[in-house]
């Protein structure tokens, strides 16, 4: 692990949404330059994970604290967390209607480079002029997030499953623009980004550096080590060594000591 400086900090953090408990007493240090993975069953509350960090509504702290750059970001909105240097590709991106995707990209670009330039390293070129993801098919509203992550350039970059019901060639381009994003070219030492990848499949792990992973069941992570040995074990044993692990840290919650 690098000795890089902390970038985002989660301690003891409990969320829930409409008095149901989603996650539990999550901890979670990532520094400059590094990228986590996390896996997980279907449900388990990776995207409520990543989604807190962002700022949705609906998402209620009711313990702990979510420090970026050592500050606590609880009380600011998702545009502020935005502002800040915090991004999100979504699971499920959101249609904009009546929004054009280059009006949408100039209010949220923060870099000199061009929409078109930008547009072009995601194949989206020709999309510019249509409304935000309105139409566009199930990769393509993938590429439309990344791009929106290009103009945005987030330090804390976090991708929900950016790889689901992507054909091959596509994977490998959204590849491409992740480890843009996250600076892939530079050393650790000097990369200023880091990065949060929810993801079911090995594709990512094999063509970008990741540093850690975890396993969420039921709202907490468990399971943290080697990222790749992560997922051979899940490819071989499924979740069941770490569905284990996180009732044994429920048990102990429950009787301390
Ligand atoms: N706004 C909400 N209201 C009620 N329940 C919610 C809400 N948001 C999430 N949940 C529930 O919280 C649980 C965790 O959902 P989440 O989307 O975080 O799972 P996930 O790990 O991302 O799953 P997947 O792999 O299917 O994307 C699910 O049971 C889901 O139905
Ligand atoms: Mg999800």
């Amino acid at each position: 692990m690098s000795e890089n400086e902390v970038l985002l900090e989660i301690e003891n953090l409990s969320v829930k949404v409409e008095n149901k408990k989603l996650l539990q007493d999550i901890d979670l240090i990532i520094r400059k330059g590094e990228v986590h993975i996390i896996f997980g069953p279907n449900g388990s509350g990776k995207s409520t994970l990543v989604n807190t960090i962002m700022g949705l509504p609906d998402y209620e702290v009711t313990s702990g604290d979510i420090k970026f750059k050592g500050k606590s970001i609880l009380n600011m909105n998702l545009t502020k967390r935005a502002r800040l240097g915090i991004g999100l590709a979504y699971q499920l991106p959101p249609i904009v209607e009546g929004v054009p995707l280059d009006a949408f990209l100039k209010s949220i670009k923060k870099n000199d480079k061009s929409l078109d330039e930008m547009a072009s390293q995601a194949h989206l070129k020709d999309y510019l002029t249509r409304e935000v993801n309105v139409g566009f098919s199930g990769g393509e509203r993938k590429r439309s997030e990344l791009l929106q992550l290009l103009a945005q350039s987030p330090q804390l970059v976090m991708f929900d499953e950016p790889d689901s019901g992507v054909d091959l060639d596509n994977i490998n381009l959204i590849v491409e623009i992740m480890g843009k994003l996250l600076q892939k070219d530079k050393t650790i030492r000097n990369r200023e980004n880091s990065g949060i990848i929810v993801t079911h499949s090995g594709v990512i792990l094999k063509q970008l550096h990741v540093n850690e992973g975890y396993v969420m069941v039921d709202g907490r992570l468990v399971c943290s080590g080697p990222p790749l040995d992560i997922f051979d074990q899940i490819k071989s044993h499924g979740f069941d060594k770490c569905i284990r692990e996180a009732r044994k840290n429920k048990k102990s919650k429950l009787t301390p000591g």
